[in-house]
C-alpha cells in the first residue's frame, strides 16, 4: 500500500504532530510524516520528530526578505520532500493566497473550536465567555480566510459549570489528538472528497445520536 505523504508544518509544541506520529506508527496506517517543517528553530515539536527518525527544516521568516520568498522556500523543501499532504499543526504564520492556491485541497489545518465559531485566537476563553454548551475542534481544507474552509472532521466538548480556560483546553486537545489523524486517514483512503466548498464522505459515518447538554 502506497502510503501518502505528509508534511507537517509547526511553530511550537508540537503535540498535534505527535498525534500524527504516532497514528503513523501503527500498520496499515495510510499515511507517513516525510517531512516535519518548522519556522522557528526552537519549536520543541522539532525533538519530537528528530526522536521518531523524521526528517525536519526550518524555514525563518526572518531569513527570507518577504513572504513569498519564505513560503516559497517552504514550497520547494515540501516538494523536495515529496510531500502530498501538508497539515498545519499549531503553525502560526499566516499563509498567503499564493501558498493557499499552491497546494489547494493538499492543505489543512486544526483549529481549536467547532468553526465557524470563535476563528482565531483565545477561543477558549471566547468559548466560555459566550456561555456555549458545547465547544471542540475541527480540521478543515484551508482556504484564503483564516480558520474557514471545508470541515473534513469535529469533535464536540462538552462545556462544564466548573471549567476554566485551561480544563476546556486539555479537554479539547485530547480530542484534537483523535480528530486529526481521522481526517488524514478519511483523505489518504480517498473516503472524504471535496465538492463545492464542502467534504462529502463516502458512506454514512455519522455519530449515531444527538447529545444534549446538560442532561435532561
Ligand atoms: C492546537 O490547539 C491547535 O488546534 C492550534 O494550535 C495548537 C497547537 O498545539 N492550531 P500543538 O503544537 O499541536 O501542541
Amino acid at each position: 500500500m502506497a502510503r501518502l505523504k505528509l508534511g507537517v508544518l509547526i511553530s511550537g509544541r508540537g503535540s498535534n504532530l505527535q498525534a500524527l506520529i504516532d497514528a503513523c506508527a501503527a500498520p496499515g496506517f495510510p499515511a507517513s510524516v516525510a517531512l516535519v517543517l518548522s519556522n522557528r528553530a526552537d519549536a520543541a515539536g522539532l525533538e519530537r520528530a528528530g526522536a521518531a527518525g523524521i526528517a525536519t527544516a526550518v524555514v525563518s521568516h526572518r531569513d527570507h526578505a518577504g513572504k513569498q520568498a519564505f513560503e516559497e522556500a517552504m514550497s520547494a523543501a515540501l516538494e523536495a520532500a515529496g510531500v502530498e499532504l501538508v497539515c498545519l499543526a499549531g503553525f502560526m504564520r499566516l499563509l498567503s493566497p499564493w501558498f493557499v492556491e499552491r497546494w489547494r485541497d493538499r492543505l489543512i489545518n486544526i483549529h481549536p473550536s467547532l468553526l465557524p465559531a470563535f476563528p482565531g485566537l483565545d477561543t477558549h476563553a471566547r468559548a466560555l465567555e459566550a456561555g456555549v454548551r458545547f465547544h471542540g475542534c475541527t480540521v478543515h481544507l484551508v482556504r484564503q480566510d483564516m480558520d474557514a474552509g471545508p470541515i473534513l472532521v469535529q469533535a464536540a466538548v462538552p462545556v462544564r459549570p466548573d471549567d476554566t480556560e485551561e480544563s476546556l483546553a486539555d479537554r479539547v486537545l485530547e480530542q484534537e489528538h483523535r480528530c486529526y489523524p481521522l481526517a488524514v486517514r478519511l483523505l489518504a483512503e480517498g473516503r472524504a472528497r471535496v465538492v463545492g466548498e464542502r467534504v462529502l464522505l463516502d458512506a454514512d459515518m455519522t455519530v449515531p445520536e444527538p447529545l444534549l447538554n446538560p442532561v435532561p
